[in-house]
């Protein structure tokens, strides 16, 4: 039999604790979930209904679309960056339409890193990040968020800088904390990159869901945009994660390096999906705006049912994305691995969350909770870890 040597590569990389753990509920069943970042909606009608209609009268929508994208999808795209950043980037030279984010930031790394290469990423991490990077065969090195709030630590940063540093990945809001990074920590993140001479991986999946101010992003410091690769994602915002479609900016010449990756990965991003992220960018802002009112509620909701675990449970308090990291306080004699914890959540709560150390040392004793679930399914949640932790602890 043939045994299929694995190449060191892949060997060093594994499937992210956020899709292991409703591998293991789906064996127990009954679990409900605040384990991966899904948004419950569904898809906005006059999304799929555009789709449809392209499909029925566009016999192009069912077939590659340009390598980059659909012009129109760029340019729409150009729009929102201009609107939201505060330049255009050229939808011809210096927009891409991708397989969602996750391809738009393996573009990126596959163009920057070479192998030893290092990155700077903040830690707790979104661990694709570092999955990526490792693929790529270069180091992902962590820098510590400031543990009080989650904020941007550029002290850590700086100090992390070697000879060998070629880019840092920033993402804010932030995956998994809920922290939305200070502009004057991004300002002088930017100011780094600039001193450093480092590129930049500015990941901005969540940049519309911050429900406390605007999010701001080193994408609107003008003076980085010449080493800067700008990530957006139709899967939050628009409630498309099943969809698959992100883009990404960049000066015309990393654009082009970053292209062939995008070539020999996807060809180009689904086009009927494509013509799906067009409707959601012409849709009504009201669209997208009860979204975030109500993840916005569903954000109050956690805290809540957080707070009323504590002691036991403490949180730094989530200004944007959906997730929160809980850390527990057990008692003397009882402490567990945020895994233990997260497996005997799912046999025993039947609550499917994700341990916390698989985002880095910062979330030891923590598990990761996504308030992207309607609130009946959050409450139910939650009621479940409440009666455990009762029987558990007598709290
Ligand atoms: C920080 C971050 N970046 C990128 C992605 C991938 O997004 P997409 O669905 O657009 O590929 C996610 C998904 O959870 C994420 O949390």
């Amino acid at each position: 039999m043939f045994t299929p040597r694995i190449s060191a590569r892949v060997r060093a990389i594994k499937i992210s604790a956020t899709k292991e753990m409703p591998m293991i509920a789906a064996k127990v069943g009954g679990c409900v979930s605040l384990g991966q970042g899904v948004p419950s909606f569904a898809t906005p009608s006059l999304v799929a209904e555009a789709v449809l209609r392209e499909l029925a009268a566009n016999p192009a929508a069912g077939k590659y679309s340009l390598q980059p994208g659909l012009l129109d999808l760029r340019r729409a795209v150009s729009d929102l960056i201009a609107r939201e950043k505060g330049f255009a980037p050229d939808p011809d030279s210096e927009v891409a339409i991708t397989v969602g984010a996750m391809e738009a930031l393996l573009c990126a790394v596959c163009a920057l890193v070479d192998r030893g290469d290092e990155v700077l990423v903040p830690e707790p991490f979104y661990p694709s990040h570092v999955e990526q990077i490792v693929m790529a065969e270069g180091k992902a090195v962590l820098t510590p968020l400031r543990r009080s709030d989650w904020g941007l630590d550029v002290a850590a940063l700086r100090a992390a800088v070697t000879p060998r540093t070629r880019a840092m990945l920033i993402s804010s809001p932030h995956n998994p904390t809920g922290a939305v990074f200070a502009e004057a920590d991004l300002r002088a993140a930017a100011e780094l990159a600039i001193e450093k001479d480092l590129a930049i991986i500015c990941d901005d999946t969540y940049d519309y869901l911050s429900y406390d101010a605007p999010a701001f992003s080193l994408a609107q410091i003008p003076e980085v945009r010449d080493r800067l690769v700008g990530v957006g994602s139709f899967s939050k915002r628009y409630a498309l994660t099943g969809w698959r479609v992100g883009f990404f900016y960049a000066p015309a010449g990393l654009m082009a390096e970053m292209l062939k990756v995008h070539d020999c990965t996807a060809i180009c991003a689904p086009t009927p999906s494509q013509h799906a992220a067009l409707a959601a960018l012409h849709a009504p802002e009201s669209m997208c705006l009860e979204f975030k009112d109500e993840l916005r509620k569903r954000r109050d909701l956690a805290c809540a049912r957080l707070d009323a675990l504590a002691p036991i449970v403490s949180y730094v308090r989530p200004a944007g994305a959906f997730y929160v990291m809980a850390r527990f306080h057990l008692p003397e004699g009882r402490e567990m691995s945020s895994r233990e914890l997260a497996v005997r959540f799912i046999h025993e709560a039947k609550v499917i969350t994700v341990p916390g150390d698989a985002f880095g040392p910062g979330g030891a004793s923590s598990l990761r909770l996504s308030f992207g679930a309607a609130e009946e399914e959050l409450n139910e949640a939650f009621d479940r870890i409440e009666g455990w932790v009762r029987r558990e602890f007598g709290k």
